[in-house]
């Protein structure tokens, strides 16, 4: 069956291993705002219009859901599974049962394996889904790399045993890196990291290509319908932002699909998120076709904000100092 949008004109990016992905895939966190059915619709929507990867987690609490829009494409003839790219994540609580997590998430989302598994947070830091901005686990600790070194052991054997393709990281910094790539067998495909026009993390993004890392970019449109808890005054607002209006005027779109044609010729892979079919079909098409000149790709690098929109304060221990600290800053 044919997609919307000709597959063939979305460019790809090439993992360490030399495979081939899209070069953007579909978020599928709701910020709790949207439900898991209309979610999982929504993947159902993005497989007809063309995404081939899917950005999933446990703690998004819709994998089942997904799991069966993904069966009804495949019934339909839409794709075969081998045709898509489905990630997800280990979520805090789970740093000592990977293969718990992983397995779970397999039989949710109905698949024998994954493409690509991340674990989502560097800290076995766990909140309770939907939980205020200032709550704290009294469990809570920092960084440990001994702790994260367990976790990726476990990730590794899900590759040796063939129920991951993949294993990625998340929410990582530069130091963090650092400190435990020297202690990988299996090296992280990808980081997926929060990454934005007025949030470009270019220190981190040169990191992750110079060793081999491809960079998923997570918020790419920065992320206008997130929770209250990730809201703090003084955010910048990337669709309000002058350079990229100036720059969606002169190419007559929407200010959206500039951040994404910024992410993608910059080479991240952005996922962005959206329950609505104009919007997911706008930002797919955003890859293919109308790039961005220099100049304005240079006019975007020069807007970077530094401006974190999620800096996991729910993940913060007794006595830390703030946020910051959760980024070795
Ligand atoms: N690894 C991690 O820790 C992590 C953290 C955060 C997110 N993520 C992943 O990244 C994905 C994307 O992040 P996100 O959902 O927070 O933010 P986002 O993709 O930057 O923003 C999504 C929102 O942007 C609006 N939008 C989408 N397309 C649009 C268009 N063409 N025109 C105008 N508005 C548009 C929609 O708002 P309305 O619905 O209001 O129209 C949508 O809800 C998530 O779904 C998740 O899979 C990962």
């Amino acid at each position: 069956m044919q997609t919307e949008i000709d597959i063939s004109s979305i460019p790809k990016r090439t993992l360490f291993s030399g495979e081939e992905i899209p070069c953007m895939g579909l978020g599928t966190f709701g910020s709790d705002k949207y439900g898991p059915e209309e979610i999982a619709e929504a993947v159902y929507e993005g497989i007809r219009i063309g995404y081939r990867i899917i950005d999933c987690a446990s703690v998004y609490q819709n994998e089942d859901l997904i799991g069966k829009s993904i069966l009804r494409a495949e019934a339909q003839e839409i794709i075969k599974r081998d045709d898509l790219f489905i990630t997800s994540k280990v979520w805090n609580d789970m740093h000592e049962h990977v293969r718990e997590s992983c397995e779970k998430s397999l039989r949710d989302l109905q698949l024998d394996r994954i493409d690509l598994y991340f674990v989502h947070w560097p800290f076995p830091n766990y909140h309770a889904p939907g939980c205020s901005g200032d709550s704290r686990n009294p469990d809570s600790r920092p960084f440990s790399v001994d702790e994260f070194v367990n976790t990726w052991r476990q990730c590794e054997e899900l590759v040796d045993e063939g129920l991951a393709r993949y294993i990625g990281m998340s929410n990582m910094t530069v130091r963090k890196l650092e400190a435990v790539l020297p202690y990988c067998r299996i090296l992280p495909a990808a980081l997926e990291m929060e990454c934005h026009p007025s949030f470009q993390q270019q220190e981190l993004y040169e990191y992750a290509v110079g060793h081999g890392i491809q960079p998923i970019g997570y918020c790419p449109l920065g992320s206008p319908s997130r929770p209250e808890r990730d809201r703090t005054a003084g955010d910048i607002s990337d669709l309000q932002m002058p350079e990229i209006l100036e720059i969606a005027e002169r190419h007559h779109v929407h200010p959206a699909v500039i951040c994404l044609k910024w992410a993608v010729q910059r080479g991240q892979i952005p996922i962005p998120f959206s329950v609505k079919k104009e919007q997911l079909k706008a930002n797919l098409m955003a890859a293919a076709g109308d790039p961005l000149t220099r100049q304005e790709m240079e006019q975007i690098r020069l807007a970077d904000k530094n401006c974190r929109l999620i800096k996991g304060q729910v993940f913060l221990w007794e006595g830390a100092r703030g946020w910051e600290e959760l980024w070795d800053m």
